[in-house]
C-alpha cells in the first residue's frame, strides 16, 4: 500500500496549525477521560505520535496504530515516547490486532478511513467491556479542508447524527459530542468535534 503521508511526515510537527490542534484536541481529552495509570490504550492513526505524547504520561501504555511507515518513524525518533508508546504498522480493519483495550483515541483520522461503520466496528472489538472511545475529526465541511489533489480523504468532514447512530448501531453508549476546536484555513472557520461513548460494562 501506498504510504500517502511520506512526503508530509518529515515536517508534520513544524506545521503550527497541527501543533495547535493537537494542543486543542489533547486538552479536551484529558478533560473528558480519566485515564488511569493502569490502562491500555490505542491511539488510531496516531501519526507522529501529538495525541499519543498527551495521554502517554497519564497511562500504562499507548499503541500507537497507524498505516503510514513515515510518519510512525518520525514518533518512534521521539525520545520523550520510547518505552511508553508501541508502534504497529497494521491497518486494523484488514487485520485487527489480537490484543483489546481501556481506551481508543484518535485524531483526525477518521475521514481517511472509507467505512465508518466497520472502523467503528472494529473499534468495540478492540475494545474490554466498559471501554471507552474518544474521537476527534472534522464536522461536516464545505469540501476545501483538503486540497483537491489529496488521496485518501473519503469524507467533507462528519455530521454529528450520523456518528451517533453508527456508535449506537455498533453498540457504543454514553455518547457526549462537543466542539473542541476550530481550524481556520483561508479565512473559513473548521470546527472539530472531540465524540466520546463507551461499551456497556459487564
Ligand atoms: C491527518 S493524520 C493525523 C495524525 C495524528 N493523529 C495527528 O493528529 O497529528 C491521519 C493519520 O491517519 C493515518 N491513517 C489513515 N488511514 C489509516 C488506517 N486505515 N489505519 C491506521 N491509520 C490510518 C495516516 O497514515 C495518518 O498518519
Amino acid at each position: 500500500m501506498a504510504d500517502l503521508f511520506q512526503d508530509k511526515a518529515q515536517n508534520w510537527d513544524a506545521q503550527e496549525r497541527v501543533r495547535s490542534l493537537s494542543n486543542g484536541i489533547g486538552t479536551a481529552l484529558l478533560n473528558r477521560i480519566a485515564f488511569s495509570e493502569s490502562m491500555q490504550v490505542m491511539d488510531f492513526g496516531a501519526g507522529t505520535g501529538l495525541l499519543s505524547g498527551h495521554v502517554a504520561p497519564y497511562v500504562a501504555q499507548v499503541f500507537a496504530v497507524d498505516t503510514s511507515p513515515a510518519m510512525l518513524a518520525q514518533l518512534k525518533a521521539k525520545p520523550g515516547l520510547q518505552g511508553k508508546v508501541e508502534t504497529l504498522c497494521q491497518n486494523i480493519l484488514e487485520t485487527p490486532l489480537n490484543q483489546t483495550f481501556d481506551v481508543i483515541v484518535s485524531a483526525m483520522a477518521l475521514h481517511h478511513v472509507e467505512d465508518t461503520s466497520h472502523l467503528f466496528q472494529q473499534f468495540a472489538q478492540h475494545l474490554k467491556p466498559g471501554g471507552q472511545l474518544a474521537l476527534a475529526d472534522l464536522e461536516s465541511e464545505d469540501g476545501n479542508f483538503h486540497p483537491p489533489e489529496a488521496e485518501g480523504v473519503f469524507h467533507a468532514g462528519f455530521d454529528p447524527q450520523l456518528i451517533q447512530s453508527l456508535l449506537k448501531q455498533n453498540g457504543f453508549e454514553q455518547i457526549v459530542f462537543e466542539t473542541v476546536h476550530t481550524v481556520f484555513k483561508s479565512g473559513v472557520a473548521y470546527p472539530i468535534f472531540l465524540v466520546s461513548a463507551q461499551l456497556p460494562k459487564p
